[in-house]
């Protein structure tokens, strides 16, 4: 009987869906805004969860996204129909490996392919000011790059 319960356990537990563990990077770094599964916070904190996912399809949202954590980004956005105002700091202290694993958290269940390192490396080549990252968002939200 002992036997039969701890085989019906293992089962149970091989046939557990593949849990969505955020990685280390996105809960230290991210998660305090973005929340775990980056799905934001309404007026103050956009949802990533879903619009990361679209975003990343095209080189130059993934460029964005790279150029995001590494720069920052503050000022007026739209997401959902409503206003957010904020500001969210560079990450460009973090690791390329760490960037690149919050971002493909963030972009995750979607077709996109997960963020390689060498993506956040290309991005650090070329810092942006904030004036500089509020056009190119504003110029992917009019080409439907940016949801
Ligand atoms: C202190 C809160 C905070 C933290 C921590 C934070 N963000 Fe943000 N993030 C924001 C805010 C606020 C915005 C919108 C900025 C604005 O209003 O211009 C934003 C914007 C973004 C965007 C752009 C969304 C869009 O629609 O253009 C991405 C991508 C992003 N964050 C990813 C991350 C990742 C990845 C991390 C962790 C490495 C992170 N954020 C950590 C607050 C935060």
């Amino acid at each position: 009987m002992r036997r039969t319960g701890v085989a019906a356990l293992l089962a149970a537990l091989c046939a557990a869906p593949a849990t969505a563990a955020p990685p280390p990077a996105w809960k230290a770094n991210c998660q305090v805004c973005h929340q775990a599964d980056g799905q934001g916070l309404a007026g103050q904190f956009p949802r990533l969860a879903g619009r990361a996912a679209t975003i990343a399809t095209k080189p130059a949202g993934r460029a964005y996204l790279a150029a995001v954590v590494t720069n920052g980004l503050a000022g007026r956005i739209t997401v959902d129909g409503t206003p957010i105002i904020g500001v969210m700091p560079s990450f460009a202290t973090l690791s390329d490996r760490d960037l690149a694993a919050a971002l493909s958290h963030a972009a995750r269940g979607g077709t996109a392919a997960p963020f390689k390192p060498a993506e956040i490396a290309a991005a650090r080549t070329t810092p942006m000011k904030n004036s500089a990252m509020t056009e190119l968002r504003a110029r992917l939200v009019a080409d439907g790059t940016i949801p």
